[in-house]
């Protein structure tokens, strides 16, 4: 059988397409996740706003992770004032730490590329447990909220432990 001049054009034009039909996984060694560059419900995430100077990581975490954590702390466990008021300074603060989480995302360490992917993967693990936390807040489920802020707390000592240098 002869093959038509029209049929060989679209077989050579299909198998120069580069990456055309390419059905292989990636190579094994690649980590499975790195980061999760957030996909969050817009209306979980606020702007990383505050006074006090943000553009460096360390100014960051002094003047907005750790004043966050303290009000988020205070609503949690201090404050008196009915529990929906509470649950929504909580739900309002995390909302704020979350999109300042996304913020530490433009201000990494010049790291090594293992070192990275190390770094987004304690970065995921604190958005993961905000939003936890900002989901139980928004349902009022105070016990919830007082076991995710726990976690949350101990998310920041573990990349603190690892990449925090004194
Ligand atoms: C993904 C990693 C990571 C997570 C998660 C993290 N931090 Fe940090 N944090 C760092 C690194 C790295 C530094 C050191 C920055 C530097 O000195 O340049 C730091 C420094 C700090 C500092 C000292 C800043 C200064 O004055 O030098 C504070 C305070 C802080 N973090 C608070 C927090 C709080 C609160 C949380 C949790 C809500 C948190 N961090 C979560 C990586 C992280």
């Amino acid at each position: 059988m002869k093959i038509s001049q029209r049929m060989l054009a679209l077989v050579v034009s299909v198998v120069a397409l580069p990456g055309a039909g390419c059905q292989k996984p990636p190579p094994p060694s690649f980590p499975p996740v790195m980061a999760s560059p957030p996909e969050l419900p817009p209306a979980s995430v606020a702007a990383c706003a505050g006074s006090a100077d943000a553009s460096s990581l360390a100014e960051l975490m002094r003047n907005r992770f750790n004043p966050l954590l303290t009000s988020i702390s205070f609503a949690l466990h201090h404050e008196d004032a009915e529990l929906s008021d509470r649950m929504g300074a909580v739900s309002d603060a995390t909302s704020v730490l979350l999109g300042c989480v996304q913020d530490v995302t433009h201000r990494v360490p010049p790291f090594t590329l293992r070192e990275t992917g190390e770094f987004y993967h304690f970065l995921d693990r604190l958005q993961d447990t905000a939003l936890a936390l900002e989901m139980a807040a928004v349902e009022l489920d105070e016990a919830d909220a007082r076991h995710w802020f726990a976690h949350l707390k101990h998310e920041c000592a573990a990349c603190h432990a690892r990449f925090r240098k004194e």
